[in-house]
Parts: structure tokens; sequence; C-alpha cells
């Protein structure tokens, strides 16, 4: 079974083409980045009008890459949601119709589902069961997952996504959009023992988390120390704000995962989403998984942030399961992932 998979949910157009026995044909993606760096965050009615624009020369480019005519193609499945409203409709339309065109089955995705099972796309793909940290710019979720589709959330935000939070506490200290890799990049050359930030609701017991505090740490440290400072010492601290706040980050996402194994027994760790592309939190779950004598899984960077390869394998798993859309036509921007039928 062949699948195109299509991706639009926020400011990334994504397509790919998944074999069930060849595996991925190829992929193709279009960042909207340039479109919204001047108004510092992505604007969903622009970002639906792009993804207009580019779905149809980005699939004529994969079907010219991978050599692929319409015909051979069995199954189509797009980002169903969560996401923009309008992001998702220009997919789910697009989908649906081609689709119907080809005379093939359709399916929508959910978005982090997607994420969750990117890591299959590579070479040690994790055996279920394991947990899942889901961790991109609109979730932060834990996950014990038994199987596709087969999901039971452990814990997750209560108020900022961890990459929200590293977005907006970039846009704070004046850094530029997309936030988080920029803020990353700066923390590398950062003074870890300048500051401590505090890790949030590490204290007590439970698997949900909470960053909004973070950002307004960032701030208060900026405020109270950038008097007088300017040139070359300010973003010497600025630096040193960033890697204090990313080890903040790092540390507490990595304790929360830390207990979520302790309390499931299990042993696999699979990160996925935006953050998971960030390479102190790998460096530091590679260090707590070695020790543990567990196995950390990542999709690779490409595919950790949004893709079109992940929608297509998510959607191969359901369609070759027989499950599809029927004639009724519908997004869900909002859409819990433990009400996903198990494949
Ligand atoms: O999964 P994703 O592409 O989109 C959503 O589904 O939200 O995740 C995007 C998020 C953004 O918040 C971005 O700043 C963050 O992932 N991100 C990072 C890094 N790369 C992307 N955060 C920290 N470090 C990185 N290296
Ligand atoms: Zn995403």
């Amino acid at each position: 079974m062949r699948v195109l998979g299509i991706e639009t949910s926020c400011d990334e157009t994504g397509v790919a083409l998944f074999d069930g026995e060849k595996g991925l044909l190829g992929h193709q993606l279009y960042s909207q980045v340039a479109l919204h760096a001047e108004y510092g965050g992505v604007v969903p009615e622009l970002a639906s009008r792009d993804h207009v624009r580019k779905l149809v020369p980005l699939i004529r480019q994969l079907f010219q890459q991978t050599g692929v005519d319409s015909g051979s193609i069995s199954g189509v499945a797009y980002t169903a949601g969560p996401g923009l409203a309008g992001a998702l409709l220009v997919g789910a339309s697009f989908g649906r119709s081609l689709a119907w065109s080809w005379g093939v089955p359709a399916v929508g995705v959910h978005h982090m589902e997607g994420h969750l099972l990117a890591p299959m796309l590579e070479e040690n793909p994790p055996a279920f069961p394991f947990v899942a940290l889901l961790v991109s710019g609109g979730h932060t979720q834990l996950v014990e997952v038994t199987g596709v589709g087969r999901y039971r959330l452990l814990g997750q935000s209560v108020d900022d996504a961890a990459g929200e939070a590293f977005d907006k506490t970039a846009k704070m200290l004046g850094l530029g959009y997309p936030g988080g890799p920029i803020l990353a990049g700066l923390a590398e050359q950062g003074d870890p023992k300048r500051f401590r930030f505090p890790r949030p609701m590490t204290d007590r017991p439970g698997l949900d988390f909470s960053f909004s505090g973070l950002k307004t740490f960032a701030l208060t440290t900026l405020q109270r120390e950038s008097e007088g400072l300017v040139g070359e010492p300010l973003d010497r601290l600025k630096t040193d704000i960033c890697r204090a706040f990313e080890d903040a980050v790092v540390d507490t996402l990595a304790i929360k995962c830390r207990r979520a194994l302790d309390e499931t027994g299990v042993g696999t760790l699979v990160l996925a989403g935006g953050v998971s592309a960030n390479h102190r939190l790998r460096e530091r779950v590679d260090a707590m998984m070695a020790e543990r004598g567990g196995q950390a899984c990542y999709p690779r960077a490409e595919f950790c942030t949004d893709n079109g390869a992940m929608i297509a394998y998510a959607g191969w798993q359901r369609l070759r399961a027989g499950q599809h859309e029927g004639m009724d036509f519908g997004i869900r921007p909002r859409w819990p992932m433990e009400t996903l039928a198990a494949v």
C-alpha cells in the first residue's frame, strides 16, 4: 500500500510518499518561516493562503523526485487536527479532493500521533510498549504507548508548551523568530553556572508540567541584571539567561521522563516534536537511558519538526487497517489523542 501524506496544520507545508514495502519514498517540505518572521509569530490567515499556494508545486516535485505517478497511490492521509483551523482546512479539502478524484480512500491523521510515530521511520524503531515525550510548539505530553492508537496520557503542561516557552522567552530577549532554535544555539555559549532557574513542579508528585513561570523568571532576571548594560555585556547576559533557561527546561523534562518510566515500568523512551531536535535534551536523555540500561529513540532532526513523512506513515498505519473517512467532511482543531481508535 502506497500513501500520500499531507501536513498543513501550522506553518510548514509538508508532503511525502510512504510505501508499505519500500518505506519512505520521498518527502518535500516548505517552511513559511520567512513569511511570518516580520510579525514575530505565525499569522493564521497568511499561513492558510501560503498552504494553498505551495501544495500543488510541492506534490509535483514529490512525484518528480520519486518517479511515482498518481495511479500507483492507494490512499491519501492529511492532518485533520489539532492545529490552525484555516490551515487544516486547506490540507483536508485538498487531500479529500485528490483521494476522491483518484478513487482511493482518505484518512484524517492526528498531528501529535504523526509526531509520536515519526521514530518508526528510523533504522532502529522503538518496540511497544514505550513512553513518549511529545514536545512541540503547542503540546507537552507524556504518553504511555502500547500500540498504534493505544495511548494513555500520563501528564501534560498546565500552561505553555515547552516549545512555546522557548519561543516566548526568545521573543522577550529580542532574539528573533523562530525563537526555539535561536535560543538553543545561543545557550551553547552560555555560562551554566551564572544563573540557576527553577525546575517547575518537580518538587511534588505527578507528571504534569508548567513552563510559563520560567519565561517570567527569565524576564525578571534580565530586568534585574541588565541595568546600565549595553553592547557585549548585555549580549553576554542574554546568552547566560538562554543557558539557564534551556538547562531548566531540559532538566525538568528529563526528571518527568524518569518518573514516567519508573511509574509505568517501561524501558523505552521516545522523544518527538520540534523540541526533541534540541541537542542538550538529547544528550541529557541519552545519558539517563544509558544509566538505566534502557533505549532512547528520536526521529532524525528534520522529522522532529512538522513534516509530511510522519503524516504519510501514520496514515498508512490506519489505512492498511481499513480505517478511512466516510462521506462527511470535517477537521478537528481540538482533538484529544486518547480518543483515537486503536489499530
Ligand atoms: O513540532 P513542531 O515543528 O510544531 C508544532 O507542532 O508545534 O514544533 C515547533 C516547536 C517550536 O516551538 C520551536 O521553537 C521548537 O519546536 N524547537 C526547538 C528546537 N527546534 C525547534 N526548541 C528548542 N530547541 C530546538 N533545537
Ligand atoms: Zn508539530
